[in-house]
């Protein structure tokens, strides 16, 4: 699929839009990194305050979003304050380090997930709500899609899969059900999913939950390896800092909020390894090599969206804002 398919369509409105880009506190000439570019609302605003002197370096996975901007800030990349990586943000260092820009950067922000465009182009296949192919891959050039993976996947990585990045009690029922349907019909749409699960799985219409809905989170953070994607910047975010410099993340889902609290937490310093919840991704030399204090916390509890934010947009409902300030020098940790 290419962005001829979807002209100008990348819609998505900015999540704690303000907030989010003031916590860095951009000054005129600094350099920043959006991790997610997407429709470009965090980056054009970052462009802003950051001024003709400044510079921004943008990174998205889906080439419909590298695309999109490719146009909408045409004039930005030509005069070289923009520039463009179609890379998944893991690879955030290795990426700024062919840039020349470690050590250099005052603020890095990340706010992760799907955006508006893919939940609302059913071609992308990460809806139950609009009918696709169930693809979910947010590069479509690479990978497994949802479909692949449940055609051959055994029972037992179906029901942990489910587990694991949905959080779901029901997943070993799912998974049975899955497995016992894709022999005589294959997965192909999202609605074939949604709708066996709806058949068999209990759910009181009026709770508003689908009960498909865990279990797309869970396809879609497998798929797209977020959680190792989200662990991967937050070892590599600091190195890439500047002393003063501000790393910020935008999650909208437990799982990623837990990693980036406890990945924060213990670059600053406070949180001992016995405190540490067992489920979060980071091995025991990681954690040695954060055992120094190279930050400091920006606000201790996380940043929610207005009440006014969430009437208006209420994919913001569960968008948790953290940040830190690099105090000292950090070495890469991988
Ligand atoms: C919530 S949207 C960002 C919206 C953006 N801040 C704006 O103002 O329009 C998330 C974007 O990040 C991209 N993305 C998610 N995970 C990524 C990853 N690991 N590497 C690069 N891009 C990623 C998605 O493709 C999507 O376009």
């Amino acid at each position: 699929m290419t962005s001829d398919s979807f002209p100008n369509s990348y819609q998505h409105v900015s999540v704690l839009f303000r907030e989010s880009v003031d916590i860095l506190s951009p000054e005129a000439g600094s350099i920043l990194v959006d991790c997610t570019l997407g429709g470009g609302g965090h980056t054009a605003l970052m462009l802003e305050l950051v001024g003709p002197t400044g510079r921004v370096v943008a990174f998205d996975r889906d080439i419909i979003a590298i695309d999109n901007a490719k146009v909408r800030f045409s004039k930005d990349i030509s005069s070289g304050r923009l520039i463009l990586i179609h890379s998944p943000f893991g690879e955030l260092s290795s990426q700024l380090k062919k840039l020349d820009l470690i050590g250099r950067v005052s603020g890095v922000l990340a706010d992760i997930g799907v955006s508006s465009h893919h939940l609302d182009i059913a071609a992308r296949g990460f809806s139950f709500m609009n009918d696709g192919p169930l693809d979910m891959r947010m590069d479509q050039s690479q990978g497994e899609s949802a479909a692949e993976f449940l055609a051959s996947a055994t029972e037992q990585d179906i029901a942990d899969v489910i587990f694991k990045f949905g959080e779901e009690p029901k997943s070993r029922f799912i998974a049975k059900l899955i497995c016992e349907r894709r022999d005589t019909s294959p997965f192909k749409t999202t609605k074939q999913l949604a709708d066996l699960i709806a058949s068999k799985v209990f759910w009181k219409e009026a709770s508003r939950k689908h009960p498909a809905t865990r279990t797309f989170q869970a396809l879609r953070v497998y798929v797209n390896n977020e959680l190792g994607e989200l662990k991967s910047l937050l070892n590599s975010a600091p190195s890439v800092l500047r002393i003063g410099g501000v790393l910020a993340i935008i999650t909208f889902h437990s799982l990623e909020d837990r990693l980036t609290k406890v990945s924060m937490l213990t670059l600053t310093g406070k949180t001992k390894r016995q405190s540490l919840p067992r489920d979060i991704p980071l091995t025991s030399a990681d954690i040695d090599r954060l055992s120094e204090s190279v930050a400091e916390v920006i606000k201790p509890f996380p940043q929610m969206p207005t009440e006014n934010e969430v009437r208006s947009n209420p994919r913001a409902r569960s968008a948790k804002l953290r940040a830190i300030r690099l105090t000292m020098e950090c070495p890469i940790i991988v």
